[in-house]
């Protein structure tokens, strides 16, 4: 997608060089400077992972393959393959789609002789990059479909809401959730989309905004708390998040919040308001193993310290971190909530828009 009207992607290899390395986005840094970094190394791609320089479900995927890319560069025997996929499974555990990229890359790399294994994972990394990228194209082209036809309904704006960040930043390209939304505005339909800040860390207000406006696509920054109040009073059309993991029930993981942003839309109806609550998920992200999210999925529980520190610009431009508990404040992070099959309207997928309780008619070409 577009930075200064240059084309990047989030996550890009130079494997032709005697000393290969991965470049990214520091996703820390935005939306106050544009900073790409060097990673030379899977301990260094882990530390990349774990603080969030990458972040976003597909994106960690895409990292972890690169990250056993650069794990060979070191040693190619069956050992030091299996303990860095283990490392790289541990940095962070909710989104599902880490842990299936090194798998498919353990899979792939274990069955070839230790000698073919470098070029062998460099090559398969790249092809999960170009896979995902393919993935959120067709998500997009189904979800437009959606927006279109109530566009074409309401004659006017359509207001879409968006939790966190699972726009280009959070995958290779394009996105999840905004997929649909870009390819809304690049075909002329008239959205705008709300965009909720997303604490403790912020990924709406700092990522979403950013990536919407390199793009041009008109949106608001509102609190997390602000979104109940606009679906009751009839200012959301439609609600699309992303996820990181889902089950084959249709249970949505995703972002803290994204749980309360379900049940306002569901209740909306009582106020007259019908706002649809959909998930917009590759399906590299479906653990087809689980059938019950809220039992089943581990909520990864982050440090106190992104609850505590916020990061922002100062009044003389300088970027700083400020404190904003009392100190001694005891505080709790978990960072991701379970949306239940039955608040989900649907889940769109590379494949087409399913409810919920038919995702088992999708075809397992990503397990
Ligand atoms: O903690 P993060 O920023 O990695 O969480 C990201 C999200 O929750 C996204 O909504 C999700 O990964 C979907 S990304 C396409």
């Amino acid at each position: 997608m577009l930075v200064d009207n240059q084309h990047f992607r989030t996550i890009w290899p130079n494997s032709n060089t005697e000393f290969p390395y991965v470049e990214i986005i520091d996703q820390t840094k935005l939306p106050h400077a544009f900073k790409v970094e060097k990673i030379t190394s899977l301990e260094q791609m882990i530390v990349a992972i774990k603080t969030m320089q990458v972040r976003g479900a597909p994106l960690i995927g895409a990292a972890a393959a690169y990250g056993i890319a650069l794990a060979m560069l070191k040693a190619s025997n069956d050992a030091h393959l299996k303990a860095s996929a283990a490392q790289l499974i541990a940095s962070r555990p909710t989104a599902v789609n880490l842990k299936w990229a090194v798998e498919r890359m353990l899979r792939h790399l274990l069955v070839l002789p230790a000698q073919e294994r470098l070029q062998a994972a460099w090559v398969e990394a790249a092809l999960i990059c170009e896979e995902d990228v393919l993935l959120n194209q067709a998500i997009g082209a189904h979800g437009v479909a959606l927006i279109d036809h109530m566009h074409s309904e309401k004659i006017r704006t359509i207001n879409i809401l968006t939790h966190c960040n699972a726009g280009w930043l959070a995958t290779v390209d394009f996105g999840t959730a905004l997929a649909p939304i870009y390819a809304a505005h690049n075909a002329g339909i008239d959205v705008h989309v709300w965009v909720d800040e997303t604490r403790p860390r912020n990924q709406g207000a700092s990522l979403t905004a950013w990536e919407l406006g390199q793009h041009g696509v008109p949106y608001t920054v509102i609190s997390d708390n602000a979104g109940g109040h606009l679906m009751q009073q009839g200012l959301v059309d439609m609600v699309i998040v992303g996820a990181d993991r889902v089950t084959a029930t249709g249970d949505v993981c995703n972002k803290i919040g994204t749980y309360l942003k379900a049940l306002a839309a569901a209740d909306a109806a009582a106020y007259g308001h019908q706002v649809p609550f959909y998930a917009a998920v590759p399906s590299p992200t479906i653990d087809w193993g689980l059938s019950d999210g809220i039992s089943q999925i581990e909520i990864e529980e982050r440090h106190a310290d992104e609850i505590a520190w916020m990061n922002g610009r100062l009044a003389s431009g300088e970027v700083a971190s400020v404190n904003i508990l009392p100190a001694g404040a005891r505080v709790a992070n978990p960072a991701f909530d379970v949306t239940p099959a039955r608040l989900v309207t649907g889940i769109i997928t590379e494949q087409g828009v399913f409810a919920p309780s038919q995702l088992d008619q999708l075809q397992r070409t990503h397990v």
